[in-house]
């Protein structure tokens, strides 16, 4: 972060449950002093890491550059402290801020009037040093400050980002509940999977799987088909070095020999997924197709199957019970070489699959807490482990 700063601290923030996937991803980056926090990874390293880690990692919602670090005993604290920073140093004259704030404290209760306090302390700094003021912006920032308070400690961050890095640009229509890229992602570098086999979501509505499944595939940028970050604006922002930010990651790019098929029972959904595609410059890589899950049959060769079917909360379902039933019964009859990955709010409907899991993961989608589960559908010889019965007897697997 501005001025010149070799080696900088950061925080990339993450959905819960994908910590250890985000650190694995910066350490790839080169990433140092990695550290895993409650969603969220501290790290170090250089501008060009904050540039890539904004446009590389998959599973970071946002990359936050921290400024200032505090204790307030009061109210006052925090705009005294806030006021005493240089943020002249920072902000231009005529730019725009918008601030966001969380707030665990016994001494402020409301976020909102945390960012009201914090704003006020940055207006009339900048007021006294430069006789002009920066004025909010909500909605298009040129920065997004970001006031972190837990108990009595307080951390000022510049949020690198800007909008949150789960909007990666090529989703222009969307179906019933759709994933969020970032969880999406997540859930198949979980899953393992790296693109040296097929990979199919039979329930893939807008088709966000199999689009993060294309980009892992192909070593694609999670930002490739976005236009903008907060950094653009910064004052010390490096034009070269973002051009080979992303030349770096363009030579790293690379061809995808296997299949990724995805299905919908609803045409209007698929036809969203169609337009996705479209959007990412994928319509050639992956096989749409019209079909219940019920009716589909993957292709040979084994890979790892993902879906977010219905839970019952946002997609009403006739009869949730036989959904999972049947999708059990569909991997024990069509999936044998294939890992099958599914997650749901519904833990009993789950257990409807009848099969063991051989992993688990809690993560959430939305507010909804979920489980992420996969099974393993042994060819050949090997049977797949069915369960009778609706006891889950599967022992909690790492992840849990
Ligand atoms: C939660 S949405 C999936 C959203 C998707 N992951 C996305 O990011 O857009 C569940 C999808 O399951 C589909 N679905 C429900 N029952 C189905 C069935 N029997 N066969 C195939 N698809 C089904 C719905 O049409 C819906 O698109």
């Amino acid at each position: 972060m501005q001025p010149g700063n070799n080696s900088i601290k950061m925080l990339a923030k993450s959905p819960a449950g994908l910590e250890e996937i985000l650190a694995g991803e910066l350490r790839e980056l080169g990433a140092k002093n990695i550290e895993l926090l409650n969603r969220a990874v501290a790290f170090e390293g250089d501008k060009k890491l904050l540039y890539a880690a904004n446009y590389r990692c998959r599973t970071a919602l946002r990359i936050l550059v921290p400024i200032s670090h505090f204790s307030i005993e009061t109210e006052q604290d925090l705009y005294t402290e806030i006021k005493s920073i240089r943020w002249e140093d920072y902000l231009g004259n005529g730019n725009t801020i918008a601030i966001n704030s969380t707030v665990t404290s016994s001494v402020f209760t409301h976020s909102h009037y945390v960012s009201l306090r914090a704003k006020d302390a940055i207006v009339d700094r900048f007021r006294e040093k430069t006789s002009e003021r920066p004025s909010v912006d909500i909605d298009n920032p040129d920065f997004r400050i970001n006031v972190h308070i837990y108990k009595d400690e307080v951390s000022v961050s510049f949020d690198s980002s800007g909008a949150s890095l789960h909007k990666r640009g090529y989703h222009v229509s969307n179906a019933e509940a759709p994933l969020n890229e970032v969880l999406a992602a997540g859930m198949i570098l979980l899953s393992g999977w790296d693109g040296q086999s097929n990979f199919i979501d039979p329930m893939c509505g807008s088709g966000t799987l199999l689009i993060e499944a294309a980009m892992i595939a192909m070593n694609i940028p999670a930002g490739e088909f976005r236009e903008e970050y907060g950094f653009m604006r910064w004052k010390d922002f490096d034009d070269e070095l973002w051009e080979e930010v992303q030349n770096d990651a363009l030579e790293q790019q690379r061809t995808f020999e296997h299949k990724i098929i995805g299905s919908d029972i609803s045409e209007h959904n698929l036809r969203s997924a169609y337009a996705n595609l479209k959007q990412a410059s994928l319509s050639k890589n992956i096989s749409l197709k019209v079909s219940s899950f019920q009716d589909m049959t993957p292709p040979e060769g084994g890979g790892v199957m993902i879906t977010n079917p219905p839970y019952g909360e946002r997609i009403q379902v006739e009869d949730i019970v036989s959904l999972y039933q049947d999708l059990g019964d569909v991997l024990k009859q069509k999936y044998k070489g294939y890992q099958a990955w599914v997650i749901s709010s519904d833990l009993m409907a789950l257990k409807k699959i009848g099969l063991k899991p051989m992993k688990k993961y809690i993560l959430f989608n939305g507010q909804l807490e979920c489980r992420f589960a996969g099974f393993d559908l042994y060819a050949g010889s090997k049977r797949a482990r069915y369960q009778t019965g609706d006891e889950n007897t599967a022992p909690e697997a790492s992840g849990e």
